[in-house]
């Protein structure tokens, strides 16, 4: 959790404003969401499988286009065009779920490190310096550079996709349930990784995770979400612990652990 406060004053790094997603065979995967993101900050996202939680992070990546409502990065208007994704590189990074099909198995780490790079237009030494910052950063050594994903645990790999989002220095990482294909563990290791980087960096994390624990570690605001609609909407501990909309009880009530838990 970061220590931001008040974001009232300043320019939120990504906003969805009335943003409603429907596939084909009309199924609303989201409906009138509006959401921002603040310099620093964590806004948690909650709700059960099919709640559009994957879809509100894949809206917010551009990578799939609203089907009305508006998107906004640090205060302007952008879409899918190629501009607005370029813009958009420079600023927004993620980290998904499965650490196994998310990194590409014929690129070594510093492959993998280097890509996000090329784009940014970051080479040469700097780019060096930065492939051993981000490396630093999730506790892989130099050595681990010229190893292949099938080389890594779970945990590892999640760590190299981390050091991947974290590389150029994005102002926000979407991290998409990025700890639950992990044992209990080697989540709790990635969780505290993630939080020490957002005390470091003052990087803002977009956080989506159907489990409450995690959400009451790390996050300073919630969004909970029912069938694509936001329900309600707070600061975390006030959303945990005097929860307004009957969805929100009912989830927390499955997990009699996060009450009262500070
Ligand atoms: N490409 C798609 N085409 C059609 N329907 C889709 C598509 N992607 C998602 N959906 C539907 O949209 C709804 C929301 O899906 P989404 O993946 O966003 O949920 P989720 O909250 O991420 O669930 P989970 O916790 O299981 O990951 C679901 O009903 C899903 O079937
Ligand atoms: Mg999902």
């Amino acid at each position: 959790m970061s220590t931001a406060v008040s974001s009232a004053d300043s320019t939120p790094i990504i906003e969805l404003r009335n943003v409603s997603k429907v596939f084909l065979g009309s199924v609303t995967a989201l409906d009138d969401v509006s959401l921002q993101v603040f310099p620093g900050e964590t806004v948690g996202v909650v709700g059960e499988s099919g709640s559009g939680k994957t879809t509100l992070s894949k809206v917010a990546l551009l990578l799939e286009e609203p089907t009305s409502g508006e998107m906004r990065l640090l205060g302007e208007p952008i879409s899918l065009s190629k501009e607005s994704r370029n813009k958009l590189r420079g600023v927004v990074h993620a980290v998904f779920q499965d650490p196994y099909s998310s990194l590409n198995p014929r690129f070594t780490v510093r492959q993998t490190l280097l890509e996000p790079l090329g784009p940014l237009g970051i080479k040469g030494d700097e780019a060096k310096e930065r492939i051993m910052q981000a490396l630093a950063d999730v506790e892989l050594s130099e050595g681990d550079l010229r190893k292949y994903p099938a080389q890594f645990s779970g945990g590892q790999r999640q760590r190299i996709c981390i050091a991947r989002a974290l590389v150029g220095r994005p102002s926000l990482i979407i991290l998409d349930e990025p700890t639950s294909s992990l044992d209990a563990l080697v989540q709790a290791k990635v969780l505290n990784l993630l939080l020490k980087l957002q005390a470091e960096r003052n990087v803002a994390y977009l956080f989506i995770t159907h489990d409450l624990g995690v959400v009451n570690r790390v996050a300073d605001r919630i969004a909970v979400m029912q069938h694509g609609v936001v329900v309600e909407q707070g600061l975390s501990a006030q959303v945990l612990r005097n929860p307004e909309h009957p969805y929100t009880k009912q989830l927390l009530a499955s997990v009699p652990r996060v009450k009262g838990d500070s």
